[in-house]
């Protein structure tokens, strides 16, 4: 299925690989004139849901290039790293923890190793390499299973035996180290090397660096909100799985703030892990393929209370679409340290001072993009004709409503249709479709997901000024008169 759906995101301009007439550039996609609407229209109903429909939470877009002491104070800049191991024969590069390694044990004894990177068929892949590896050693005896270890967990005396996923030979492989993901860059006339900007790794830092500006300058009161959207940039090691894990993503991120307590977050964490799932679904993600996961206390950082990721069943495998974090009064604390200005909160309520606790909700709006791809591919029959669509939530759906007068060489047929386009596109983003058999420009609007298609015909100039409205999902068709066309999807679209 992902084939298809990265086939189809090409072929139709969703999605491209970015600097594809130069070969591509790994870890970074180009969004196309469809692929752009869509992704406008999730950020748009995040941001009318989540700011501009609610009184206890504003909004803010700070900058991507911040004071390098912000990336210090939040711990990014000693903390914000994966484990890479080096492969020196094929210069590719891994996650350590995503390279698993085991030993081939036939009669008891060991015989060599295998390696092979996380995925969900690993297991069978070693088992089989396992089986090979027996056959050319020519060893006899009984094979054990394959016991798989992470390559972070390997003993040193252990690296050189170890063969590398590229070339399967052993020897090649460096011990892992830390690698920093933040990408680097100067800012003039910032010259020495300590003096390194650096493109946001996420927004939120945007927002706890402003929470002064925006509690002096507007009325909040505990509890609200801070949301952001924006461009994060994390130079991933091994970027994957089309643009789930991608190296420039953009996020949308919400800071909750709220007074401090063990008995005050739990209430505020459970209604933003609800919060989040049922808006996942009223855009149109599918409820069956969303899930939980809650960490354990060995997954959090130190100073985090408790995080609930929202995952999805992408094709690839379950994977986290939003983490919903508890991180207590961490980040303000540190920037407060910083900086060496107050970020306390007066509560008059309560007549006291305190650093404000903060409920993370933070999601990608790539991943999302994906999860709604995966949710809305569809391929069914129509009189016995294949139809391949793309069952978007008009919410999001790149075009609303398409026009498609029956023939383009009768003028008054073109200009009634192309009332019809002029007075629905001032409401709503419409397709003009005058080209080819009009069966065929069904297809192609199912194809691209868009919801509605109203057809103008012979009849609605000579007969009853009716026109047909087609609804993509079911392909049923009725008549209806202008006004009643214009209630109907001011009804549908209005949300
Ligand atoms: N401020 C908290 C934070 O950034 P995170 O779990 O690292 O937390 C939040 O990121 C969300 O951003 C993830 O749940 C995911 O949806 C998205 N995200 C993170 N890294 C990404 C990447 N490399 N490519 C695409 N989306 C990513």
């Amino acid at each position: 299925m992902m084939n298809e759906i990265v086939g189809l995101c090409k072929r139709r301009g969703f999605i491209f690989q970015s600097s594809e007439i130069y070969g591509g550039i790994n870890g970074f996609f180009d969004y196309g004139p469809l692929g752009v609407e869509l992704r406008k229209n999730i950020k748009d109903a995040w941001w009318q849901d989540m700011v501009q429909r609610r009184e206890d939470i504003v909004g803010l877009d700070s900058a991507i290039i911040q004071h390098p002491q912000v990336w210090k104070s939040s711990g990014h800049l000693d903390g914000f790293s994966d484990p890479m191991v080096d492969c020196k024969a094929s210069k590719l590069r891994y996650r350590a923890d995503q390279l698993f390694y085991g030993k081939v044990i036939v009669a008891g004894e060991v015989i060599g190793y295998v390696s092979v990177l996380e995925d969900a068929t690993m297991q069978d892949q070693a088992d089989k390499a396992a089986k090979k590896l027996k056959k050319k050693v020519g060893a006899e005896g009984d094979l054990s299973p394959v016991e798989l270890v992470v390559y972070t967990k390997a003993d040193p005396s252990e690296y050189v035996l170890i063969p590398s996923p590229a070339t399967g030979e052993a020897g090649s492989l460096t011990p892992p180290r830390e690698f920093n993901l933040m990408f680097k860059t100067q800012v003039f006339p910032m010259t020495n090397a300590s003096d390194n900007a650096y493109l946001r790794p996420e927004t939120a830092q945007g927002i706890f660096i402003n929470f002064k500006n925006v509690t002096d300058s507007s009325r909040v009161k505990l509890p609200f909100g801070i949301a952001q959207i924006g461009k994060a940039f994390r130079n991933e090691i091994t970027p994957r799985n089309f643009i789930f894990r991608s190296r420039e993503f953009e996020q949308m991120e919400m800071e909750y703030f709220i007074p401090p307590g063990d008995d005050v977050w739990p209430k505020y964490h459970k209604e933003w892990i609800e919060w989040c799932r049922n808006w996942l679904i009223s855009i149109g993600l599918r409820a069956d393929l969303i899930g939980e996961d809650v960490h354990g206390e060995g997954d959090l950082a130190h100073y985090s209370k408790a995080c609930t990721d929202l995952t999805f069943h992408f094709p690839f495998g379950e994977q986290e679409l939003w983490g919903i974090a508890v991180r207590g009064n961490y980040d303000l604390t540190k920037h407060q340290e910083g900086s060496g200005k107050s970020l306390e909160y007066f509560d008059e309520a309560q007549k006291e001072k305190y650093i404000p606790h903060v409920i993370e909700p933070a999601v990608g709006v790539d991943r999302i993009l994906l999860a709604t791809l995966v949710s809305a591919f569809a391929e069914d029959e129509i009189n016995g004709e294949k139809r391949s669509l793309l069952k978007f939530h008009p919410r999001i759906a790149p075009y609303k409503v398409a026009v498609l007068p029956l023939v383009k060489n009768k003028e008054e047929l073109m200009s009634k249709a192309r009332e019809v386009f002029e007075y629905l596109s001032k409401r709503y983003h419409c397709f003009f479709d005058a080209a080819g058999a009009v069966g065929r420009r069904y297809r192609r609007m199912d194809e691209i997901g868009t919801p509605y298609c109203v057809t103008i015909d012979f009849d609605t100039i000579e007969k009853d000024q009716k026109v047909t409205l087609r609804d993509r999902d079911s392909a049923t068709q009725v008549r209806l008169s202008l006004d009643e066309l214009y209630k109907t999807l001011d009804e549908k679209l209005n949300f």
